[in-house]
């Protein structure tokens, strides 16, 4: 049995998931997860909250919590609001699990024994006030290029760069200026691995081919040795006397994650964590905003405790999500949450718009209120949920919910069971590929042919052809249910039960969709409509909040 891994990017236990998160990485990884397990991989699905950090300290400190009661409480709430959505982790962990924490510092201690990190002394901002070194967000002050103020030292959100050093510092916490300090670091040796990650980049042909491009390009311009110390208490602790007071920098445990809650899970289900990952294919779905770690510290990492846990086959990476083709942003409330958007529509309308306008490449999309409605109403109502509907609903009036014994086929029949015939290897290659987006569109073309074909047919006169029209068309509704799993679990499922199916969709053989499995004489089930269109005035109401 082939076997499989899939993780998506963690997020950050520092506020709730919304529309731009689940587009362009939870969603495509979830899709690809359940397409592999109905294919017969051995596949699961994990994530974590990444929980440490310093914007998620100093919020904590803001809001006068620990930062373990902090990140407490969005684990669960990103769990829940994940689940509402019908991502379907195996494992749902943290990164400040102790299983991770005690991997890190295996992991630092291998890479230090393997000669990949070095110590070297560094000038820090320290503030006498409050008595701390201050790393990245706790440091505001001008960006030396664009001269925004108010800017972190780690991040200049105006202009995008990452300041050298920002002018006129100021502690974030009592705004008075910091002074500098001396303090010893460690570096993590990136400059080791040029060319074992070219090899790797180069013989990989999973990975897409532009973002492995530019990544060989960085290679090329020369990499940067990577500060892998914080002078905090907040993070995995570095596992050294010298290093009293020191945690890791987020970015060198969030990634290893991926790894130990893997090995977590795996090894309480009675299986060797560490074989399965080794035999496994590794997917890390991420947005194009973390293609610098995902491509070059994860795999130099890995590399650098001798590969004994295998780099990623596939990284799909995907591009931002903007709304109504603006950047979101939640301080301007260009922004919708996901448990917002499920208060108001199904959990498959969301997904089966963002699941349409998601392509597997780096290109940004956009979110469109009125293109939401009108491919919700069109798509998937006017031509999916009209489908399964009318081929259904007529069974059930016409013909007591009986799938009819048929006669001969003619030209339309024959070319309907052919559509049935060639539907796997039509869309197989494309859920293989990641093209979700295509494959979503191969599915809607199915049954815009079965609408046609229906409508051609028209077995409500009566005539000789409506039986065959019937049966044909309850088999294409049954290959309709299982190829929708994936996208739409929900709605499928709902399919399932009105075909007056047994057993569950999920167990369904991926390659049945192209076999005529629904025999003459089968009682279909209770056939209802599927979907309830969007009224154009809710729309407006949904635009007209943004930006308030
Ligand atoms: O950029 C982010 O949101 C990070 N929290 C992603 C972490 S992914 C990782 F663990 F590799
Ligand atoms: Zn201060």
């Amino acid at each position: 049995m082939k076997k499989a891994i899939i993780t998506s990017a963690l997020p950050y236990a520092n506020g709730e998931i919304h529309l731009g998160h689940v587009a362009s990485t939870y969603l495509p990884a979830d899709i690809t997860t359940r397409f592999l397990k109905l294919n017969g991989t051995e596949a699961y699905y994990f994530c974590a909250s990444d929980d440490f950090g310093t914007p998620i300290l100093i919020q904590s400190e803001k809001e006068n919590k620990t930062p373990e009661e902090y990140v407490k409480v969005w684990n669960k709430r990103d769990y829940e609001d994940f689940t509402s959505f019908g991502i379907e982790f195996d494992f749902f962990y943290r990164t400040s699990s102790p299983e991770n924490i005690s991997f890190v510092q295996e992991v630092f201690k291998k890479l230090q024994a393997n000669g990949h990190i070095y110590e070297k002394e560094i000038i820090q901002f320290y503030c006498n006030v409050d008595k701390k070194f201050l790393p990245d967000r706790y440091v505001l002050g001008r960006c030396p290029y664009c001269k925004a103020e108010e800017q972190y030292s780690d991040l200049c959100e105006k202009c995008g760069r990452v300041p050298a050093e920002i002018e006129d510092p100021k502690c974030s916490l009592c705004k008075n200026p910091p002074t500098k300090e001396k303090t010893r670091h460690y570096f993590f040796k990136l400059t080791n691995f040029a060319n074992e990650l070219n090899q790797w980049l180069e013989a990989d042909s999973n990975l897409q081919r532009d973002v492995k491009k530019y990544v060989q390009n960085w290679i090329k311009e020369g990499l940067v040795d990577w500060d892998i110390t914080r002078d905090m208490n907040w993070g995995v602790p570095i596992p050294l006397d010298s290093a009293k007071g020191q945690v890791f920098y987020g970015w060198f445990d969030n990634h290893l994650a991926y790894i130990s809650t893997a090995l977590k899970f795996l090894n309480d289900k009675g299986l060797d964590g560490k074989n399965f990952w080794n035999a496994a294919d590794i997917y890390h779905f991420i947005g194009k905003d973390i293609v610098y770690h995902h491509y070059l510290f994860l795999p130099a990492m890995r590399i650098g405790i001798g590969n004994e846990y295998k780099l990623p086959d596939y990284i799909p990476t995907r591009g931002h999500l903007m709304l109504q083709s603006k950047k979101i942003s939640k301080s301007r409330n260009w922004y919708i949450g996901l448990k917002d958007f499920l208060g108001i529509y199904p959990t498959d309308y969301l997904r089966f718009y963002l699941a349409l306008i998601t392509p597997y490449s780096q290109d940004d999309l956009n979110f469109d209120w009125e293109e939401f409605a009108s491919r919700i109403n069109s798509e998937l109502i006017g031509n999916i949920g009209n489908f399964v509907n009318r081929a259904l609903g007529f069974t059930q009036k016409s013909m007591a919910g009986v799938v009819p014994n048929t006669t001969e086929f003619d030209q339309s029949d024959k070319e309907a069971k052919e559509k049935i015939h060639n539907f796997s290897s039509d869309l197989t290659s494309l859920m293989e590929d990641n093209s979700i987006d295509k494959a979503l569109k191969k599915i809607i073309e199915f049954s815009a042919h079965f609408n046609q074909y229906f409508q051609k047919k028209e077995p409500w006169k009566g005539g000789v052809g409506s039986n065959n029209c019937v049966f044909i068309s309850v088999n294409a509704v049954r290959s309709l249910a299982i190829s929708l799993y994936p996208f739409l679990p929900e709605s499928s499922k709902r399919i399932w039960t009105q075909i007056g199916m047994s057993g569950s969709v999920s167990e369904q053989p991926w390659s049945s969709i192209s076999e005529i499995k629904i025999m003459e004489g089968h009682k279909i089930g209770t056939a209802s409509p599927l979907f309830k269109k969007i009224e154009a005035s809710d729309i407006e109401a949904n635009k007209a909040k943004l930006g308030k």
